[in-house]
């Protein structure tokens, strides 16, 4: 377990939080869809908390995390003020595999809720490869957004001038109305991806699954409740389409191709 202290922390939409932390074991983070374990400042929260890898900053050593608020840990890590030191056990699992991606390819990223925010280190190395994302991203509602301006800014980086955002909300409070499901109907007729990537939600990474069953390059980052992180406790196993493996979401993934396993 290594030290990684909070250099900025701040709400950025509804119970959501962007966190920057910073130190020497940054310089082993490379691949965007790793995440880390965050040990909480508490003795009763036994378990650590898996976070995504939203951004990492080389130059600076420092790594952002965007996290939403849904219980008792992610509350407390919500209340740490900067240059508190924070327990972590990284990075770990395996990501978002973009070695075949070539200049001036395609990619399509799908993001939902706090799904979207491994999503930017992603788009920011595609980016740098020089190629290019069609981003579409849902939210519950316009108050749940975050890092449009970021991915609008990374979007310019785009030397093929290709890439571009879209949203969508279900109330329909700002972007199309309905799930991210609308959008691809509008947006998949007009690109061929050399590779589909999402994050998001059960049902929305089910959807996903059978819609993109027969895409070679079609990967999804699950979410599953987990104990070690590091494939010692068996705690979360997830079948797959062959009955006899089961594959664990700590150590094979959290990314898997759309056919690999049953969600
Ligand atoms: C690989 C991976 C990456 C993730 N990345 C992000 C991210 O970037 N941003 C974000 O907001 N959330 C992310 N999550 C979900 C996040 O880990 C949970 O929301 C968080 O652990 C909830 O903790 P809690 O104490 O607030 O909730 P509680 O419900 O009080 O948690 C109780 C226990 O269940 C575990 N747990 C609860 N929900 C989840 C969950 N969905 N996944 C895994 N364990 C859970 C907690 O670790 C804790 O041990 C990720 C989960 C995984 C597996
Ligand atoms: S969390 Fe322990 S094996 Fe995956």
């Amino acid at each position: 377990m290594k030290q990684l202290k909070i250099v900025h922390h701040q709400k950025i939409a509804y119970k959501t939080y962007k966190i920057i932390l910073q130190g020497s074991l940054v310089k082993k983070f490379h691949q965007a869809g790793q995440f880390l374990n965050i040990k909480l400042p508490n003795s009763s929260m036994l378990l650590m908390r898996p976070i995504s890898l939203a951004d990492i900053d080389k130059i600076h050593n420092t790594c952002t995390l965007i996290y939403t608020v849904v219980g008792n840990g992610t509350k407390l890590l919500s209340t740490l003020p900067t240059d508190h030191k924070l327990e972590i056990l990284g990075p770990l699992g395996k990501g978002f595999n973009i070695d075949f991606i070539k200049e001036r390819d395609t990619v399509l990223l799908i993001g939902g809720s706090v799904g979207v925010a491994p999503l930017y280190e992603l788009a920011k190395q595609i980016i740098q490869n020089q190629a290019s994302v069609i981003e579409i991203f849902g939210y519950r509602t316009a108050k749940n957004i975050f890092y449009t301006k970021e991915f609008e800014q990374l979007n310019i980086l785009d030397i093929n001038k290709k890439s571009k955002l879209f949203i969508s909300t279900d109330n329909g409070s700002s972007g199309k109305k309905g799930t991210v499901d609308n959008l691809i109907d509008d947006i998949l007729p007009q690109i061929e991806p050399s590779a589909i990537y999402a994050c998001g939600s059960r049902p929305m990474l089910k959807h996903i699954q059978k819609r993109f069953a027969n895409y070679e390059n079609a990967y999804i980052s699950v979410d599953a409740r987990m104990a070690c992180g590091i494939g010692a406790c068996y705690g979360c196993v997830l079948p797959t389409y062959d009955t006899i493996w089961n594959k664990k979401v700590c150590t094979d993934g959290p990314v898997f191709k759309t056919n690999e396993i049953l969600l």
